[in-house]
């Protein structure tokens, strides 16, 4: 099927198509009604995609990475601030850019199905409003790849099913020409089959040259198709690593990385004891360390990030 990625300008083969560091947003609160604080939620945050890749983002829920993908796509709430720094090929984020990108040369495959427009039909939807034949064509393309009837195009919201409605989503934004596609659990409520269809047609984009970014829970359908993972924990990034360093246990840096790794399907669903920290009460230095085995006095300290075996961490006893 056609495939189009916008190659006229930005990002050479492997140059960073998004290049984030040391993100971090908080949300201001009123504690009963009258006292102002600020719930830092995502602390310490790095993340990069090249052209041709595809980045998996994996950590547990409410660890920040739909805020991430929020961030990005310059769509934060009313209550959130952010600071660090955000780099779309090669220049600064800023928030007139993101603008002019938006829904163009980025796009974003929310997680919420509630992001569709209530009183359009799909097919509006999907096209924006387009009605040219290049662009009904390849809509009808993506509705033969994700078992759509094309009678779909004419229904509204309400009158889709929930693994329907993630389908409409995913089309929205693989109609485009992206250079960056940022995919917040794209596949939940898909059969397998229909979810794997999808990671492989965000592979093609990456293939033709777009940058990646998938954040999912299902890691072992991501490991089927991404480059690289990125894990965070409790609002920070705590490893980098190959998708061949899943295959086993010991190829892993992090201790939160391995019990995701033990946690998996098919090496047994194996349960860590412990609960990731909430916002307001967040340990010093490692975030992971009250759950951790290996955690020393020293793990209370910042913990810088290390090169560590073709990827990268932030743990000082990973060997
Ligand atoms: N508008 C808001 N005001 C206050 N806190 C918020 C707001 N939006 C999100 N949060 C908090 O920020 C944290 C991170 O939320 P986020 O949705 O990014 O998590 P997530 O990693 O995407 O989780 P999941 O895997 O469940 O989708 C959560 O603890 C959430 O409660
Ligand atoms: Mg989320």
């Amino acid at each position: 099927m056609e495939l189009n990625v916008n190659t006229e300008k930005g990002a050479a083969p492997g140059a960073p198509v998004l290049k984030i560091e040391h993100l971090h947003i908080s949300f201001t609160q009123y504690e009963q009604g009258l006292r102002r604080e600020q719930m830092t939620v995502i602390r310490d945050l790095d993340v990069e995609v090249r052209a041709g890749e595809m980045v998996a983002v994996v950590g547990s829920s409410g660890s920040g990475k739909s805020l991430l993908a929020h961030a990005v796509l310059g769509l934060l709430p009313y209550n959130a601030s952010a600071g660090g720094k955000m780099e779309y090929c090669g220049s600064e984020l800023t928030p007139d850019r993101i603008e002019k990108l938006r829904g163009s040369e980025i796009v974003m495959v929310p997680q919420s199905l509630a992001c569709l427009d209530p009183l359009m039909k799909t097919g509006h939807q999907i096209r924006k409003g387009r009605t040219d034949k290049r662009t009904k064509n390849k809509l009808k393309e993506i509705f033969r790849r994700y078992n759509l009837k094309e009678s779909v195009e004419e229904l509204y919201p309400f009158e889709l099913s929930g693994g329907m409605s993630r389908r409409i989503l995913i089309s929205t934004a693989l109609i485009e020409e992206p250079k960056l596609v940022i995919a917040d659990e794209p596949t939940p409520g898909l059969d397998l089959k229909v979810a794997k269809r999808a990671m492989e047609h965000f592979r093609e984009l990456a293939d033709m040259g777009a940058g990646v970014l998938v954040i999912t829970h299902d890691l072992e359908l991501a490991l089927e198709t991404v480059d690289r993972i990125v894990v965070f924990y409790a609002g920070e990034s705590i490893e980098e690593a190959k998708a061949s360093d899943f295959k086993r246990e010991e190829t892993l840096r992090h201790p939160y990385t391995k019990a995701l790794w033990r946690a998996m399907p098919r090496n047994g669903f194996q349960p860590t004891d412990g609960v990731q920290p909430y916002a307001k009460e967040m340990p010093e230095g490692c975030p992971f360390a009250p759950r951790c085995r290996l955690c020393t006095a020293e793990c209370s300290k910042e913990i810088p990030w290390r090169e560590l075996r073709g990827g990268r961490v932030r743990c000082l006893s990973a060997m």
